[in-house]
C-alpha cells in the first residue's frame, strides 16, 4: 500500500469494551480507509458492541459488530491495544505475531527505557526488549519517527495537555530554567476507565474538586522526556467533567519576554500542527482554552496569560482525554504510519452549545 493509494486496512481493537477502545472504534468506524474486523472484550464476548457503546448502534445498513475474545483474534494489518496497564507488555509477542503494526494506548511502552519504567512504575518491565521498538505516539513531538515506525505507544492524557501547553515555549526558549514549572491539571471522570470503583460511585464522584495526585503522578516522566526538563511537576485534581483535561502551567519567562514573543511562539508552533489551535482572546466568554468545547475532537487548544510586571506566565492547554489524550492521537499516528493525510477521520470540530 502506498500513500497515494489507500485501500481498506484491516484493524482489530483489543480491549474494545472500555472507554479508550470505544472512542477508537467510533473514530475508526468513520475513517474512510480502514475496516474494523474484530473488537475484543473478555467479559462481553458474543454481545453486540453497541450494548456497551450505545452511540455506535448501527444505522442505515451498517454492520453490527460483536465482541470476540482474545483467543479468537485473527491476523490483521494493524492492532490497536486499549488494555489496562501491564497487559500489553505481558502479551506483546503474541500481539506482534498477529499484526505487523501495533498502536498501544497504555503506558506500557511509553517511556522507552527499562530503568525509567522501573523508577516510575515500581516494578520490572515484562518485555524490556520491546521498549526501544516503540515510538512515543505524540505527533507534535515525534512526527518523523512515527512515520517510520511499526510500533507506536499511546500518550498519557495529562501528559499530552501538559506537553502541548509548554512545548511552544520550550521550543522558543522563552522560559527561565532556574525556576521549576508547576502544572495544575483538572480532569474528568472518564480518565479512570469504564470499570466502576468506590471513587467513581456517583455520590462520591459527582461535584468533586478532589485532589487525586497532588504529587508523584506517573505522567510526569512522559512530560520530562518530551520537554527535556526534569523540573516540571504535575498536580491532578478530579472535577465535574466526564471528558476533558485542562492543564494550567505556572512558569516564569526570561527577562524581556513579552506578549509579542508569546504570540510568535504559539503561532509558529500551531502553524505546523493540524490539531493545535491558539485561543487567546481579549473579550468574550471563550478567551482561554476550555475542555468542554473539545469533547469528541482531536483538538488541543492552547493559550496563555502573562503578568508582564513580574514575568509570571500561565500557559494553558485543553483537550478531550479520550480524543487527543488517547484514541484521537492514536488514529493520527495511524495516518502518519500509513502515509495518509494526517487529519483523515479526525475532522469533527466539536459541539456548541454542549
Ligand atoms: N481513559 C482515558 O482517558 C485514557 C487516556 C489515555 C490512555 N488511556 C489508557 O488506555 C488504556 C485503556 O484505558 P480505558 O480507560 O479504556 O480502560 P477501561 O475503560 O477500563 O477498558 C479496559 C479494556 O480492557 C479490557 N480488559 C481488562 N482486563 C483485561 C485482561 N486481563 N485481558 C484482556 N482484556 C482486558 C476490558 O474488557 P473486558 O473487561 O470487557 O474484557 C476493556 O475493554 C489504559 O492503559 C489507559 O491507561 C486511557
Amino acid at each position: 500500500m502506498t500513500a497515494s493509494s489507500p485501500s481498506s486496512l484491516k484493524i482489530a481493537i483489543v480491549g474494545g469494551s472500555g472507554y479508550g477502545g470505544g472512542e477508537l472504534l467510533r473514530l475508526l468506524l468513520g475513517h474512510p480507509y480502514v475496516e474494523v474486523t474484530q473488537v475484543t472484550s473478555q467479559r462481553n464476548a458474543g454481545k453486540y458492541v453497541h450494548t456497551l457503546h450505545p452511540n455506535l448502534r448501527p444505522w442505515a445498513g451498517r454492520p453490527a459488530l460483536r465482541f470476540t475474545t482474545l483467543d479468537e483474534l485473527e491476523p490483521c494489518d494493524v492492532l490497536f491495544l486499549a488494555l489496562p496497564h501491564g497487559q500489553a507488555q505481558e502479551n506483546i509477542e503474541r500481539f506482534a505475531e498477529l499484526a505487523p503494526r501495533i498502536i498501544d494506548l497504555s503506558a506500557d511502552f511509553r517511556l522507552g527505557d527499562a530503568a525509567l519504567y522501573r523508577r516510575w512504575y515500581g516494578h520490572e518491565h515484562k518485555a524490556p526488549g520491546w521498549l526501544e521498538r516503540f515510538v512515543y505516539g505524540l505527533p507534535e513531538v515525534n512526527r518523523a519517527r512515527i512515520r517510520e515506525s511499526a510500533y507506536v505507544s499511546g500518550v498519557g492524557c495529562n501528559a499530552t495537555a501538559s506537553i502541548l501547553a509548554l512545548l511552544p515555549l520550550v521550543r522558543s526558549d522563552l522560559l527561565r530554567d532556574d525556576r521549576p514549572i508547576l502544572v495544575d491539571l483538572k480532569v474528568g471522570s472518564s480518565e479512570g476507565g469504564a470499570s466502576a470503583s468506590a471513587a467513581s460511585h456517583h455520590p462520591e464522584r459527582s461535584h468533586v474538586v478532589r485532589s487525586f495526585a497532588p504529587t508523584g503522578h506517573r505522567h510526569q516522566a512522559e512530560v520530562h522526556r518530551a520537554l527535556g526538563r526534569e523540573d516540571v511537576h504535575l498536580s491532578v485534581t478530579s472535577v465535574e467533567l466526564v471528558r476533558g483535561v485542562l492543564a494550567t502551567a505556572h512558569a516564569w519567562v526570561r527577562p524581556g519576554v513579552g506578549e509579542r514573543d508569546l504570540w510568535r511562539a504559539y503561532r509558529s508552533f500551531s502553524a505546523g500542527e493540524p490539531f493545535v489551535r491558539v485561543v487567546h482572546e481579549r473579550g468574550g466568554i471563550h478567551r482561554h482554552p476550555e475542555p468542554k468545547l473539545l469533547a469528541g475532537t482531536n483538538l488541543a487548544d492552547v493559550g496563555w496569560s502573562l503578568d508582564e510586571e513580574n514575568g509570571r506566565l500561565v500557559a494553558l492547554c485543553a483537550i478531550d482525554n479520550l480524543g487527543k489524550g488517547a484514541a484521537g492521537s492514536a488514529v493520527q499516528c495511524l495516518n502518519l504510519m500509513m502515509g495518509w493525510e494526517e487529519t483523515t477521520g479526525l475532522t469533527f470540530p466539536g459541539l456548541h452549545p454542549i
